[in-house]
C-alpha cells in the first residue's frame, strides 16, 4: 500500500511531463512549443502550427513544403470507408459516426502501428492530420444525403475541408479564401491544449500500448461532451434557447440558480482563471469575420456580446473567475461560415488531432513509459459473505 492522493476531477495531479503546450492560467498565456498561440494564429498557417506541434521546431520552407505535400497525399480514405458511412442512420449526430469511423482507422492500418517504429509514428500523424478532415466531410455529407465529395489536393487544408463539406458534382464551388483563412485560424488556437480531458483519455488510452487509431477515437468521444468540445454547439443551442436580448437576465437568474442546473455554455475554464487567450483572439476574428461576411448585424453576436457584458459585471461570474472561454465565439464564426451546429465539435476535433497525435508521440517515445493506473478511494461495503439466493 502507497499513500494516495483523492483528487477529484484531477484538478491538481500532473498525469505526464511533456514539452508541448505551456499554458499559465493566471496570466491567461498559451504557448505551443514556446510560441505565443496569438503570435501563430497571426503569421502562420494551421499546417505550420501542426509541423511545429509535432516536431518542436517551426518548419523551414523545405520542411514545410514536404510536410504540406505528404499531408496531401494522405487525404483520401479507403473506399470501403463508404460503406461504414452508409451504416449509420441518415440522423447520426457527425461526432458519433467521427468517433465510429477513426476507430475502424484502426482496422485499416493495424501493420503500421509499431509504437517504437519512427516511421511507423510519422505516417500515423500524416495520415490521421490528413485524413480527419475527408472523414468529418463525410460525415457531414451522410448526415445531409449528399454525394460524398472526394478531396481536392491542390486546395489547402481547409479549403478543402470546405469543398468536400459544400461542393456538390452538379456545379462548381468556389471556396471563399477569406473564410478558410478565418477557418484555419479557429484551427490553429485549437490545435492543442496540453492535458485536457480529451489528450488526457488519448495518452490514458495509449498507454496501455492499443492501436493509435483507437486511442484517437477514445479522445474523439471524450471532446464530444458540452463541458470540452461540444461547448461550441451548446452555445449556440443556448443562444437559440435564450432567443432575444430582453431575456438575457432571466436566463442568468436561471444560471445563478444553482438547483437549475443550467451552466452559461462557453463561459468558465478548469485553468484559464483571469482570461483564455484564445477566446480574445477569436472575439476579435469573429467581428472581421462577420463584417467580411456581411453579417455584422448578427443577431445572434449581439446576443452573445450582451450576454458576455452582463455575464462580466455580475458577481456570480466575478468571484468564481467565470469568463467566456474559446467556444464562446467559435460556433458564432462557424455558422457564419454556413458550418452547421451539429458540425462544430467534428471541426474542433479536426483541430486538436494534432495535438492527439503530438501527445501519443511524446508518450510511447518516453522510455519511462507506465500504464496510466489511477487509484481510488473506496466507499462501497466492508468485506461479506455472499448468502444463498433464497436467503436474501
Ligand atoms: N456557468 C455557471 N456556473 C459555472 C460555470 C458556468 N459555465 N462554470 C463553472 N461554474 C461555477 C460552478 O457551479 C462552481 O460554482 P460553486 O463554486 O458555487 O460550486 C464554480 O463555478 C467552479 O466550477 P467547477 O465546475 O468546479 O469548475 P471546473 O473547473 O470543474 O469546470 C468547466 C470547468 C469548463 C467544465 C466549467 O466552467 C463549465 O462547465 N463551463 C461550461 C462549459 C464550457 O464552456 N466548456 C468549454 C471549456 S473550453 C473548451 C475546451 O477546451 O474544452
Amino acid at each position: 500500500a502507497g499513500v494516495f492522493t483523492y483528487d477529484p476531477g484531477f484538478s491538481s495531479t500532473c498525469s505526464t511531463q511533456s514539452s508541448i503546450t505551456y499554458i499559465d492560467g493566471d496570466e491567461g498565456v498559451l504557448l505551443y512549443r514556446g510560441y505565443p498561440v496569438a503570435q501563430l494564429a497571426e503569421q502562420c498557417t494551421f499546417i505550420e502550427v501542426a509541423y511545429l506541434v509535432l516536431n518542436g521546431e517551426l518548419p523551414n520552407a523545405t520542411q514545410l513544403q514536404a510536410f504540406d505535400q505528404s499531408i496531401r497525399k494522405h487525404t483520401m480514405i479507403n473506399e470501403s470507408l463508404k460503406s461504414f458511412f452508409n451504416g449509420f442512420r441518415y440522423d447520426a449526430h457527425p461526432m458519433a459516426m467521427l468517433t465510429g469511423v477513426v476507430g475502424s482507422l484502426s482496422a485499416f492500418y493495424d501493420d503500421t502501428s509499431n509504437h517504437k517504429d519512427p516511421r511507423h509514428q510519422e505516417i500515423f500523424a500524416h495520415r490521421m492530420i490528413a485524413k480527419i478532415p475527408t472523414i468529418a466531410a463525410a460525415a457531414y455529407k451522410r448526415y445531409f444525403g449528399q454525394p460524398f465529395m472526394y478531396p481536392q489536393n491542390h486546395l489547402d487544408y481547409c479549403s478543402n475541408l470546405m469543398h468536400m463539406m459544400f461542393a456538390v458534382p452538379a456545379e462548381p464551388y468556389h471556396v471563399d479564401p477569406v473564410a478558410a483563412k478565418a477557418l484555419d485560424v479557429l484551427f490553429i488556437l485549437h490545435a492543442d491544449h496540453e492535458q485536457n480531458a480529451s489528450t488526457s483519455t488519448v495518452r490514458m488510452a495509449g498507454s496501455t500500448g492499443t492501436n493509435p487509431y483507437a486511442a484517437i477515437a477514445s479522445g474523439i468521444a471524450a471532446l464530444w461532451g458540452p463541458a470540452h468540445g461540444g461547448a461550441n454547439e451548446a452555445v449556440l443551442k443556448m443562444l437559440g434557447e435564450i432567443g432575444s436580448v430582453k431575456n438575457v437576465a432571466s436566463f442568468l437568474d436561471k444560471v445563478k440558480d444553482k438547483q437549475s442546473g443550467v451552466r452559461l455554455m462557453g463561459f468558465g475554464h478548469r485553468v484559464y482563471k483571469n482570461f483564455d487567450p484564445r477566446a480574445t483572439i477569436i472575439r476579435e476574428h469573429c467581428h472581421k469575420v462577420l463584417k467580411h461576411l456581411g453579417k455584422e448585424n448578427d443577431p445572434q453576436l449581439e446576443l452573445a456580446l450582451k450576454l458576455e457584458e452582463i455575464a462580466l459585471s455580475d458577481d456570480y461570474f466575478k468571484s468564481r473567475a467565470l469568463y467566456p472561454n474559446v467556444d464562446f465565439y467559435s460556433g458564432i464564426i462557424y455558422k457564419a461560415l454556413g458550418i452547421p451546429v451539429n458540425m462544430f465539435t467534428p471541426m474542433f476535433a479536426i483541430a486538436r488531432t494534432v495535438g492527439w497525435v503530438a501527445h501519443w508521440i511524446e508518450m510511447v517515445s518516453d522510455p519511462t513509459l507506465r500504464i496510466a493506473r489511477p487509484r481510488q478511494v473506496y466507499t462501497g461495503a466492508g468485506e461479506r459473505n455472499v448468502s444463498a439466493l433464497d436467503k436474501r
